[in-house]
């Protein structure tokens, strides 16, 4: 808490004018630049790291911090991880011993499964507040990269395969986190889409495919929220690094989509300094002395001007001014835990999506064999910069008691005390090394003898199977999208022995992204996929189980069926095992050696990625992208859709057709003409909204708005979009592929878009 002392008595030097320095307001921004020397500029854009005199590292586990200037009542502002709640260090104890926490909120793939703003809003501001309380000024997410492919080990921080629901989501959490005073980070910009080789891997993609799917998330976003900074990604685009890419982060992020907040690099110092300033990156961090002393080398040699120089510091003092830091917040250290379990249980549960349902659901309380290991440990969140050090988790097996089921106390003892060995291996014994996290246990092998008794036992059995994945590693096809004998065998098992008994099996999946589930997926009665929910995992999991909730969650990416299946399946990383969490610095041999997938990574898909490809090419995937099932049924009316100005107005009226109350999700999807393109994808979603808690018979009329401009093609060649004259097919429902209601719109001529 240096820093804030050092503000404090910085500004107390502005007040009482002890300094010759304009003091820092949010109208004399100009006026203080033109005070500040060179060295200080240089400074002011570098993350205040260990080399400067006066560090102070914040809390435990802090991402960053930017350098004070107490002369010019500048402090020093606080950037903390990350999207899925604040980042401390996990096990941090302060000075009087005492443990600090804070919330595992839902994960980002779980925030866009629930297809809901709200719900999306709701998450953002819990994360605020906490990271308010914690002393951050800056919220280093939401992440909302696409999701390329299934096995990216990031993918559980990010939305979705579309970038529609990944750009209204993110704005959404942007606008609800920010309500509370606090910045936001959208990132990572971008096509970084993989972790293997992430700092200097580089992404080869074509300009369509660039505005289309891998910009267009971030373009939706921007134009329904303003998040105080973007960051600029790892990976090379196209052989130049983001962050050194001034078409990318001046001419697109800026020209294009009217951005006027701040680029802060992702945590590198490996690039060219001054190469960045003049792409348009504002601020350096985590920050290396060598980056300042860059900055100034190349003024004076006349590679870098002035001029990119003050922008970047404009940037950052814009920024500055709109900060708790700025204003004086004094951060109370104490996260409203109680009251954002609540929020926890309540969001997890609206974005968990019903698989199957073959009579099963709701259960009533009753006689439950429990298995698996996650059932006992479930995992709020993935590792790496997401990770979380929360100060519970609440465990499947637990919640199901507190719902007053008789939960099997053998293999309550028999997991529970595996679990308990299988963290003391871990914490112990260093059995296994995860880039900051926890490590997944492995499944545990349970006899087929055991499995019958409990059938004759037990009224009902449920499984959870588990995968967790992090930063820093992509998850391979063997080990994590496939699943391993002893899961598939538990499955099966107990599938055969409680069915032969006459009783139903319930799978919960605790995943972090796309399994495998065509092989083993007809064997039980239900299966529910639950994500990654926070800490109040269990509770969620139980509300759905029980039906206190009616599950109304929908997937934001297709399951394949099999992962070779997927467009671009061979172009991706999917049987490296890293070693390390750091394949730059592990392989120092391998650098610069163009290996692919490794050195680069060709996205041969183009824009057919997830369900553009699926439906577009007929292929037959497990679950389609916006697949989920409810305990009510809905029907559809009076769809329609028609111009309105520059704006497509559509509308559709929802009923719950069902016996209990529900909410329902619903896309609209667009079927275009191909105008002067070859290839367009089948459908593509341009909007999606939810009803609220409909009861049995009550009707919602939802209604959707967009740009005309978004029903547009990025024309490569000529760099312009272009909207087709001809018919549209519009569709209506989730679920990519089914249209429970259908309507069509005429575009009278053709629309270009010049950027
Ligand atoms: C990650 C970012 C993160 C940053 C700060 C980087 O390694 O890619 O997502 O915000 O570290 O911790």
């Amino acid at each position: 808490m240096k820093n804030k002392v050092i503000l404090l008595l910085g500004c107390l030097a502005c007040t009482v004018s002890l300094s010759a320095q304009p003091c820092l307001r949010e109208d004399n921004i100009p006026e203080v630049l033109k005070a500040m020397t060179t060295q200080e500029k240089a400074c002011l854009v570098v993350g205040f790291n260990n080399g400067c005199p006066g560090y102070d590292p914040g809390l435990p586990g802090t991402g960053g911090l930017t350098y004070p200037m107490p002369q010019y009542g500048i402090p020093s502002i606080v950037m903390m991880d990350g999207p899925t709640g604040v980042r401390l260090e996990p096990d941090w104890h302060d000075g009087k011993g005492a443990a600090h926490f804070t919330t595992s909120f839902p994960t980002g793939l779980l925030t866009a499964a629930s297809w809901d703003r709200s719900v999306a809003a709701r998450v953002g501001k819990g994360i605020g507040e906490e990271a308010l309380d914690m002393g951050a000024d800056v919220l280093l997410g939401p992440g909302m990269n696409l999701l390329r492919n299934p096995l990216n080990g990031r993918n559980f921080e990010y939305f979705s395969e579309d970038p529609v629901l990944s750009g209204r989501i993110a704005a959404a959490y942007i606008n609800g986190l920010q309500s509370v005073g606090v910045g936001t980070s959208a990132k990572h910009f971008a096509a970084n889409n993989q972790e293997t080789n992430r700092l200097d891997g580089d992404s080869r993609l074509s300009a369509r495919t660039l505005r289309e799917l891998y910009t267009r998330g971030f373009e939706i976003c921007l134009r329904e929220s303003e998040p105080w900074t973007v960051m600029a990604s790892y990976n090379k685009l196209n052989g130049v690094y983001t962050q050194e890419s001034r078409e990318l982060l001046t001419d697109i992020l800026r020209g294009d989509f009217g951005y006027r907040g701040l680029v802060v690099t992702d945590w590198t110092g490996k690039r060219n300094t001054p190469k960045q300033l003049h792409a348009g990156s504002d601020l350096f961090m985590g920050g290396a002395k060598n980056q300042t002393e860059h900055i100034l080398a190349s003024l004076e040699d006349g590679t870098l001007s002035m001029s990119d120089l003050d922008l970047a510091v404009t940037r950052v003092l814009e920024l500055i001014v709109k900060t708790p830091a700025f204003r004086g917040h004094v951060p109370s250290l104490k996260p409203d835990l109680e009251g954002h379990a609540v929020l926890v249980r309540e969001t997890a549960a609206e974005g968990m999506v019903l698989l199957k349902n073959q009579d099963a659901l709701p259960l009533r309380p009753c006689r439950a064999a429990v298995f698996g290991v996650h059932s006992y440990d479930l995992i709020p969140g993935g590792n790496g910069a997401a990770y979380v050090s929360c100060p519970y988790v609440v465990s499947l097996s637990d919640a199901l008691k507190e719902e007053g089921f008789g939960v099997d106390a053998d293999l309550e003892r028999l997991y529970s005390g595996y679990t308990a060995f299988a963290d003391a291996d871990v914490a112990i014994n260093h059995k296994v090394n995860v880039h900051v996290g926890k490590a997944q246990t492995p499944e545990l092998e349970v006899t087929r003898a055991l499995i019958d008794r409990k059938a004759e036992e037990s009224d009902l059995a449920v499984i959870t199977l588990g995968r967790t994945s992090g930063e820093a590693r992509d998850r391979i096809l063997d080990r994590d999208f496939l699943w391993n004998e002893k899961e598939t065998g538990l499955v099966k098992n107990v599938c055969e022995a409680f069915h032969a008994a006459g009783k139903k099996v319930v799978v919960v999946l605790n995943i972090c992204g796309p399994v495998e589930t065509a092989s083993w997926r007809d064997f039980p009665d239900a299966i529910l996929c639950a994500w990654l929910p926070g800490e109040e995992a269990g509770h969620s999991i139980a509300d759905v189980l029980t039906g206190r909730v009616n599950p109304s969650g929908r997937l934001p990416m297709t399951f394949p069926v099999d992962y070779f299946d997927m467009a671009g399946a061979e172009d991706f990383p999917y049987d490296f095992i890293s070693d390390r969490a750091n394949e730059s610095a592990a392989h120092p041999e391998r650098r610069g050696l163009p290996l692919k997938n490794l050195a680069y990574t060709d996205y041969t898909e183009g824009i057919f990625v997830g369900y553009r490809y699926a439906l577009t090419e007929g292929k037959p995937v497990a679950y389609p992208f916006g697949f989920g099932l409810s305990y009510t049924s809905f029907g559809y009316s009076d769809a329609s859709v028609r111009i309105k100005g520059d704006q497509v107005v559509a509308s559709i009226t929802v009923t719950n057709t069902g016996a209990v109350a529900g909410k329902e999700a619903v896309g609209l999807y667009i079927s275009a003409p191909l105008g002067s393109f070859t290839e367009k994808p089948e459908r593509e979603l341009k909007d999606f909204a939810k009803t609220r808690l409909l009861l049995p018979g009550e009707s919602e009329t939802l209604s959707f708005r967009f740009p005309v401009r978004d029903l547009a093609s990025f024309d490569g060649d000529r760099s312009r979009w272009e909207t087709a004259r001809g018919m549209y097919r519009v569709f209506f429902g989730a679920e990519a592929g089914s249209a429970p209601a259908e309507c069509s719109l005429r575009i009278s001529r053709t629309h270009i878009f010049p950027l």
